[in-house]
């Protein structure tokens, strides 16, 4: 049913050996006698492990280089040297504790192993070891990494470049997917006709392996090779079934993880607006490959969706002020528009973003999903050009309404400015390379988010503890939720995930209890665990981005443990290689992206020390990297985090006509206080219902109450109270009722009833699950104000308009937080201003709403109880009707004829409050039964 999950596996390897004192020699002094690069993907999670044996050829001792490149999104985990029986294994540490001691080994006039950002996808991994005459020396380099599914697949990529032709060379790529795996392509340089008896492929419906062992000769004869033997890529790409809706769980000792893809959904309707930089450092080939990926992205938009372009530079232009919808006379017109675009004077950034979010802000559409995109290549230079006061006012502006994605052109941009912008906001920055093909980069980021499915993704587990993100603001058609963590005691019976979301025209939830998969095989084991740690890890760097303060110290600190704990190198960690004696320890540290590496400094040292071995390429990068000094980038203080989005807007809410009042006498008995009573129709007897607040003492009678009609004044029911004092016969005031809409169950027109105001109501009662839920209606006729869920054993949560009690009190969440609670048996998602609550097979969705300044609560029933004794006011089933030949306002219900009105109520149950028409009936045939019935004297 649900696609599987396509994991794109980044993995090359390059072994270098060269003779740093006669590179050029052709008679070889050194042989690479096998290298093997073993690639091993469970649940997407790659473990690289490249091993290179060398030996030295010539009768005397000699530096032997081992070079390799690895994905930019992996993280070293091990490395080891073996020389003579000797293992030597990196170590990593706290990387100003590492640099501490290279700083040493400096000093002592030794050289740096290193690792440094290459291009767009790897980093390079480089080192050296003294290996005595004719003797040889190991070198094994492993790397982990959680394969990303892009655009409905996952990419592993292999780049293999020796530096001659190996007489054992060998890539083994086993993959191993518990679903099945749903296609698998080799692609890439090294996939060629010369090449293809070199590959083979072995597949069952869950695994498959890939092997590419090429003779020496063919290493010499495919495009690209030649005397230095193989240079090139090989991709495997793939893709995994996905047989149910709420993807794949995996547990294995005490640790799960969740991959949720669904693709049986239909698209949400986009808004997006695409900020333009047209500053003058666009000028040229950048601005024409903007241009033709904005004509192609134009084309590419459904006629549903709406856009609005925006150009800027020191003015903000947009195209239109606001947003038009993608059809043909638009597009064209945008079109234009798009191709008379030019680069001209400064950038500013603020003034652009905020005129994109405005517009998204003055468009909502129901049922649509937001998305703004800024492009821009360099530092804001006018407008407000602090960059915290940038990211302060675009926080503000978006309020986690919609996401916000940065794309950075080119190297001059401060990515770190751009990368936490888009953090903030729910999105991502995005590097795109100034190359041949950056219209096709920015084409294809674009496609990644064309297609929500999805908003406001809660991924909620029940006996998890330690999870990585569990709340997404928008899934895309092609991309892949993963989230992991630990099950609490490792009590597999207790666990359950559950998902919900917004679909395009619903609330959708998918739940599931216990992972469905067998525990994986030993071998695997600790797989599933360094999943976790890895996740949380590149989320935690990602926080540490968005964070400032002492919370960023934290963050920092709680990474650190991370790394040190499952030994991966990352911008926090180094990898100290120790050799043997006589050499001293190199270290490798992990560029962050964009990152003027600090190979410069260690480049002078390192040249310093080895004056013999000047600059073999031990540092270079092809990063272009800025120069400019750029202030340090930090969170305006008490910036709260990322709070929960909702993106809905309150327009076309209607509500019932303001309350009505009657008149009346009655005659109370005595003491101070309130009557409450229940209007009838037709009868206007004033029946005292149990939930009034009776004085103590005091018996009221029941009372004929004359009523002064009102023109408004619903026919049937109405609800009067009375203040009293002492003996005097005071007002009493008839209140309006509030309008119910019935579950329409696919008639023409749904019914509606009114109910009075102000009575507690049984909602739901389900005596097999010891649940119930009773709900105040508010004086006002519009909604709830306080409800009560009861539950197992004296539990209770009392949910009003602040916000939401437990167990009065152990526990409260306010509205507009973002909060989850789980119990064993409870599961609450607080978010914003709705809120979804799960007991048992139970799930009720409870929504603020305000309207003239009176706040009040809407309980929906998202998924029944099981059992059929389930009663109260939301579990009656839908009513059928037909109606009645030859009158328009009669229908038959329950084969009784009864009258009925066309009128209008307002849907509560879509978060924008329509106004829908409406068959009023009466109460009693509303309820099929006594109102009593539904009432409790107690909430
Ligand atoms: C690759 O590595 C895995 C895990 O260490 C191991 O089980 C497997 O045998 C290796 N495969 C080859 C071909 O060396
Ligand atoms: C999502 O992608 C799948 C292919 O990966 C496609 O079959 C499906 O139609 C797409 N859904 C939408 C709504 O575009
Ligand atoms: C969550 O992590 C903390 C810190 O590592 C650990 O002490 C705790 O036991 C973990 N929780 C569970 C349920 O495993
Ligand atoms: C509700 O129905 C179940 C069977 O469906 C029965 O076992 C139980 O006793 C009933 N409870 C009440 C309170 O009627």
């Amino acid at each position: 049913m649900i696609e599987g999950v396509v994991v794109r596996v980044s993995l090359i390897g390059l072994l270098l050996a060269c003779v740093t004192t006669a590179p050029t020699n052709k008679k070889r002094d050194w042989d690479i006698y096998s290298f093997h690069i073993n690639s091993t993907v469970t649940s997407r999670y790659a473990t690289t492990i490249i091993t290179s044996r060398v030996a030295n050829r010539i009768d005397a001792s000699q530096e032997i280089e081992f070079h390799v490149k690895i994905p930019k999104n992996a993280f070293i985990s091990k490395f080891r040297m073996t020389i003579e029986g000797q293992t030597y294994d990196g170590v990593v540490k706290q990387k100003e504790e590492a640099q501490r001691q290279y700083t040493q080994a400096v000093s002592h006039g030794q050289s740096a192993g290193i690792v440094s950002s290459v291009g767009r996808t790897l980093e390079e991994f480089k080192t050296s070891v003294n290996v005595a005459a004719l003797s040889k020396v190991t070198f094994e380099l492993t790397y982990e990494e959680l394969l990303k599914r892009r655009l409905g697949k996952y990419e592993l990529l292999i780049h293999a470049r020796p530096m001659q032709p190996v007489a054992d060379f060998k890539i083994d790529v086993h993959i191993s997917e518990q679903p099945g795996i749903n296609f698998l392509e080799i692609k890439g340089g090294l996939s060629t006709k010369q090449l293809a008896n070199a590959i083979t492929k072995t597949q069952t419906p869950a695994e498959a392996w890939v092997n590419f062992y090429p003779s020496k000769e063919q290493q010499t004869q495919c495009d690209g090779c030649g005397e230095q033997g193989l240079n090139g890529d090989l991709v495997i790409a793939y893709d995994v079934q996905r047989k149910n809706s709420i993807g794949e769980l995996k547990e294995s000792e005490g640790y799960f993880v969740h991959h949720f893809a669904p693709s049986d959904l239909s698209r949400i309707p986009k808004n997006v607006v695409f900020i333009i930089d047209r500053s003058g450092s666009m000028r040229g080939r950048k601005m024409e490959q903007t241009r033709e990926a904005l004509l192609k992205i134009l084309g590419d938009l459904a006629e549903d969706d709406h856009f609005g372009l925006i150009t800027f530079d020191s003015d903000v232009s947009p195209w239109k002020n606001e947003l038009l919808q993608a059809n043909q006379n638009n597009l064209e017109a945008a079109k234009s528009f798009a191709r008379e675009i030019d680069a001209r004077g400064g950038t500013d950034i603020n003034a652009a973003v905020l005129k994109g979010t405005d517009m998204l802000n003055q468009h909502p559409r129901e049922g649509t999903a937001s998305i703004l995109i800024l492009l821009t290549d360099g530092d804001p230079t006018s407008g407000v050009t602090n960059l915290e006061q940038i990211h302060k006012n675009v926080k503000e502006a978006i309020d986690s309404k919609f996401p916000l994605y940065c794309l950075g052109f080119g190297m001059d941009v401060i990515f770190e400015f751009l990368e936490k912008m888009a953090l903030e906001n729910n999105g991502e920055g995005r590097r795109i390379y100034e190359d041949s093909d950056a219209a096709q980069q920015l084409q294809g980021f674009y496609e990644e988010v064309a297609t929500p499915l999805l908003k406001d993704v809660q991924m909620v587990y029940l006996g998890g503890a330690n999870l990585t993100q569990t709340h997404f603001s928008q899934y895309y058609n092609g991309s892949e939720i993963v989230v992991a963590g630990q099950i609490t005691d490792n009590n597999i019976a207790e666990f359950t995930a559950e998902v919900i979301a917004i679909s395009n025209s619903n609330k959708v939830k998918y739940s599931e209890a216990t992972p469905s998969e067998q525990p994986i095989k030993a071998s695997s084991d600790s797989n599933i665990q360094r999943l976790w740690a890895y996740l949380t890890v590149k989320q935690l760097l990602d926080k540490e981005v968005k964070s400032s303060g002492d919370e960023k110290e934290k963050v920092k600190k709680e990474t650190l443990d991370l790394c040190l704990k499952y030994s991966f190198v990352t911008p926090l960690t180094s990898m100290v290689v120790t050799k043997p004696q006589g050499e001293d320890s190199q270290v490798a540290h992990k560029p962050k992206e964009g990152e003027t590496p600090i190979e410069s400094m260690l480049d002078t040292q390192a040249s310093r020390a080895h004056a013999s071995r000047v600059n073999t390429g031990l540092f270079n990068h092809n990063q272009r990297t800025s120069l400019k000094g750029h202030p340090s980038i930090k969170s305006p203080p008490g910036m709260p985090g990322p709070p929960y989005h909702h993106g809905m807007n309150y327009n076309g809410m209607s509500y019932y006509t303001p309350p009505i009042y009657g008149a009346g006498r009655g005659v109370g008995a005595g003491g101070a206080g309130v009557v409450r009573g229940y209007l009838d129709t037709g009868t206007y007897a004033f029946k005292p219902l149990p939930s009034f607040d009776q004085h103590p003492g005091m018996a009221l009678p029941d009372m004929d109450i004359p009523v002064t009609a009102h023109p408004g004044m619903r026919q049937n029911t109405g609800w009067v109270s009375r203040d009293y004092v002492g003996l005097l016969p005071t007002e009493i005031t008839v209140k309006a009722p509030l309008r119910v809409l019935l579950p329409a169950d696919g008639q023409a027109l749904p019914l509606c009833y009114d109910i009075p105001a102000e009575l507690s109501l049984r909602l739901l009662k389900d005596p097999n699950h010891d649940f119930s839920m009773n709900g105040q209606l508010g004086e006002d006729s519009k909604g709830y104000q306080k409800i009560v869920i009861h539950y197992k054993n004296n539990q209770h949560i009392e949910i009003n308009t602040a916000g939401i009690i437990i167990n009065g009190g152990q526990n409260s969440y306010p509205w507009r937080n973002n909060a989850i609670h789980n119990t064993n048996r409870v599961s609450l998602i607080l978010q914003d201003k709705d809120m979804d609550i799960t007991i048992g097979s139970t799930w009720v969705n409870i929504m603020l709403y305000e309207k003239n300044g009176i706040k009040f609560l809407w309980p929906i029933l998202r998924q029944r109880p099981t059992g059929d004794n389930i009663t109260g006011i939301m579990a009656r089933p839908p009513v059928v009707y037909e109606e009645v030949q030859g009158s328009t306002m009669k229908l038959k219900i329950q084969d009784q004829e009864v009258d009925v009105s066309k009128d209008s109520a307002v849907d509560l149950s879509v978060r924008s409050a329509p106004t829908v028409p409406c068959w009023l009936i009466p109460l009693q045939t509303a309820l099929q039964g006594e109102l009593a019935d539904f009432t409790v004297t107690q909430l």
